[in-house]
């Protein structure tokens, strides 16, 4: 409805004629500055507005050329529908919408047998925002089971430390800060940007909530040695009686590693892995924001911290961190089970995968890189340059001007003067693409050369005593 201003009765002739004789450009609209701090008195047509955000956000990188994030750019037009169907739902209110909830359980129930659950085991879970909330929810259980452990031995409880390496993603340090947990953060190796069983045997205590491993590291796309850090976890536990639990941080191999490595253990087959996290947004092949939680048995979320609420009818039982959220991820998650199923991931990501390879290899073959995950078990490359007379930084930001969104950055704690790009090969990023890609990244990095060696002749020319 036109507000009372724009109302076309009241406008003043020349106004008028501009709504009706011009397009949407020819408005006032377009010759104002748009309100950014205070909202305005009066609206604008829904058109003007639409056309306004719209252009603005024509300055954002384009998804499809954004190689810096691991989060879905592209979803079939089935799943889209079905997103915009049910766009409107709060996924909070269970009971009112009771099939959206059933399908986040059959999405649980599937993770957990893909997470090689034991049949004995009652596993349960729940849809998060990303694994960054479905984090700090796995560890929350582990800090409360721990606590209650200890006091029911009569024992201290005022210093719970969390063993990590400085490879896991921000949030578990956010974890460690929020609950008041000591962080014991393992610092990386030159060539080996993961953790060893070793580095963790040194580091646990009676007061280690949890370990924390991940298979998919954010900087390299590397694994923890997670089968070895669970035997060692084991003797510990057969010798010092401490029964410290495993939380996996799945993000991205989580998708990964069942459907293409299904021989490789880091999941429930593991004893002391108890909780996994994984996210729907990365590799589960959905739209922002999605991800899981899946503890391995029922104990192993204490009760206390699931809230059953009863305000929006019926009872139910809630673990999270916020209460409203979309239900449209859920659904899509599930689409992508049912329409993809194991083969059709594993497809996939096959796919990816070759393409990951294939622009590692010919980073390696032009000679200005060194790939330092050659591994590459996961689809993302990691490469450092080896030419000093420019850096990843000057390279990220001439690849910009060419739309590409390629981050650089340092490797973590004691890996720091190592700096590299990082490129993550998603499903909607084809060999064409690759080969474009890698053209540019050659292609910049000779003129930066080029221009790297201009400066420093004019600095000669500046500077006549360097010349004797
Ligand atoms: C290994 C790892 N863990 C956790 C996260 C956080 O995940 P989310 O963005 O789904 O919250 C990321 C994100 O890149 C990640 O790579």
């Amino acid at each position: 409805m036109l507000s009372k201003k724009h109302d076309l009765r009241k406008m003043s002739e020349s106004e008028r004629e501009h709504t009706v004789n011009t397009t949407t450009y020819g408005s006032r609209y377009f010759c104002e500055s748009v309100p950014k701090f205070e909202m305005p008195e009066e609206g604008m047509p829904a058109r003007a507005a639409y056309q306004i955000i719209h252009d603005e956000l024509n300055l954002d990188g384009n998804p499809s050329l954004n190689l810096a994030s691991f989060v879905t750019t592209w979803m079939e037009s089935e799943a889209d529908k079905l997103i915009q169907e049910s766009i409107d739902k709060n996924y909070v209110d269970n009971d009112e919408y009771p099939q959206t909830e059933k399908i986040q359980d059959r999405c649980v129930n599937m993770l957990a047998r893909l997470f090689n659950a034991p049949s004995d085991c009652k596993s349960i879970g729940t849809s998060a925002i990303g694994s960054s909330e479905a984090i700090m929810l796995g560890l929350l259980a582990h800090k409360w089971t721990w606590k209650k452990r200890r006091q029911a031995e009569g024992k201290p409880v005022d210093k719970p430390n969390i063993v990590m390496g400085a490879d896991v993603h921000t949030v578990w340090e956010k974890f460690a800060r929020y609950f008041d947990v000591e962080l014991r953060l393992i610092p990386l190796k030159r060539d080996l940007y993961t953790i060893t069983a070793e580095d963790v045997t040194e580091n646990v205590d009676e007061n280690t909530i949890a370990v924390g491993a991940v298979i998919g590291t954010t900087f390299t796309g590397q694994m923890d040695p997670i089968k070895e850090i669970n035997d060692c976890l084991l003797e510990i536990k057969k010798n010092k009686g401490w029964d410290i639990p495993i939380h996996v941080d799945g993000a991205s191999g989580g998708f990964i590693a069942p459907f293409i490595y299904p021989d490789l253990k880091w999941d429930f087959r593991l004893e002391q892995v108890k909780s996994i996290n994984v996210s729907g947004h990365k590799y589960g092949l959905v739209y922002p924001g999605i991800g899981w939680l899946v503890f391995k048995d029922k104990t192993d979320l204490p009760e206390e911290l699931i809230f059953n609420i009863n305000y929006l009818g019926g009872s139910m039982p809630n673990y999270s961190l916020n209460f409203s959220k979309g239900s449209s991820t859920i659904i899509a998650q599930y689409y992508n089970f049912i329409r993809l199923g194991k083969r059709g991931y594993g497809e996939i990501i096959q796919n990816m995968l070759k393409n990951a390879k294939y622009l590692s290899k010919k980073l390696e073959e032009s000679g200005r890189f060194e790939v330092i995950n050659n591994d590459i078990m996961f689809p993302l490359v990691t490469a450092r340059l080896k030419d000093v007379d420019f850096d990843v930084f000057q390279l990220s930001e001439k690849l910009r001007e060419k739309g590409w969104i390629v981050p650089a950055y340092t490797l973590p704690e004691d890996a720091e003067d190592i700096a590299v790009v990082r490129m993550v090969i998603k499903e909607s990023f084809g060999r064409d693409m690759i080969d474009m890609l890698f053209n540019d990244m050659v292609d910049t990095c000779s003129r930066l050369k080029e221009l790297a060696i201009k400066k420093e002749d004019v600095e000669e020319r500046e500077n006549p005593s360097l010349l004797y």
